[in-house]
């Protein structure tokens, strides 16, 4: 009998995916089988929003046209209650600074605490998107800056549209 796919889930916001995300995404291809990227209806911070969730799991699908084993999904409710729905015993999520580790520290307990099955891996990026997120992608685009070094040709085509009126 073979053994149990491996999958892992890599939540968050992705408003929207930068290329630190992806970065993410295809290091965890090298310990998970399948990798769902879960974009959350309802983040623990909620930030001011550039694209739908629908627009930000179209954009990472987008993302990876050639990698079958990652895959995109919205979710609603809490992580650990899409993570058992998707059979993912595997939570990643990127580290870039000690200050998201106090935050990352604190959701990877609490949710261990509410299923205990449920191990959380911390990543560190390439360094060369250790400064990226997509709060200052967001504001950089809407401020009229170039963000084509930190997303992909993809999500920039959606950012350029959306800065035209699209
Ligand atoms: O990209 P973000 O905004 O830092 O991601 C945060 C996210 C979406 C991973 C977190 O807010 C989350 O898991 N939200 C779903 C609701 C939930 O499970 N809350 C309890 C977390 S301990």
């Amino acid at each position: 009998m073979s053994a149990q796919p491996r999958v892992a889930v890599f939540p968050g916001s992705f408003d929207p995916i930068t290329l630190g995300h992806e970065d993410v995404v295809r290091r965890s291809l090298a310990f998970a089988d399948r990798v769902v990227v879960g974009v959350a209806e309802q983040p623990t911070h909620a930030k001011q929003g550039m694209f739908t969730v629908e627009e930000r799991v179209a954009m990472i699908r987008e993302s990876f046209p050639d990698e079958p084993r990652v895959e995109a999904a919205a979710f609603g409710g809490l992580l650990v209650d899409f993570a058992r729905s998707v059979g993912a015993r595997l939570v990643v999520r990127g580290v870039r600074t000690v200050a998201d580790f106090e935050y990352e520290q604190q959701m990877a307990m609490m949710n261990r605490r509410l299923l205990a099955s449920l191990e959380t891996v911390f990543m560190a990026p390439d360094p060369a998107h250790a400064f990226v997120s997509a709060t200052l992608v967001r504001q950089i685009a809407t401020l009229g800056g170039d963000v084509a070094p930190f997303v992909s040709p993809a999500v920039l085509r959606h950012i350029r549209a959306r800065a035209a009126g699209g």
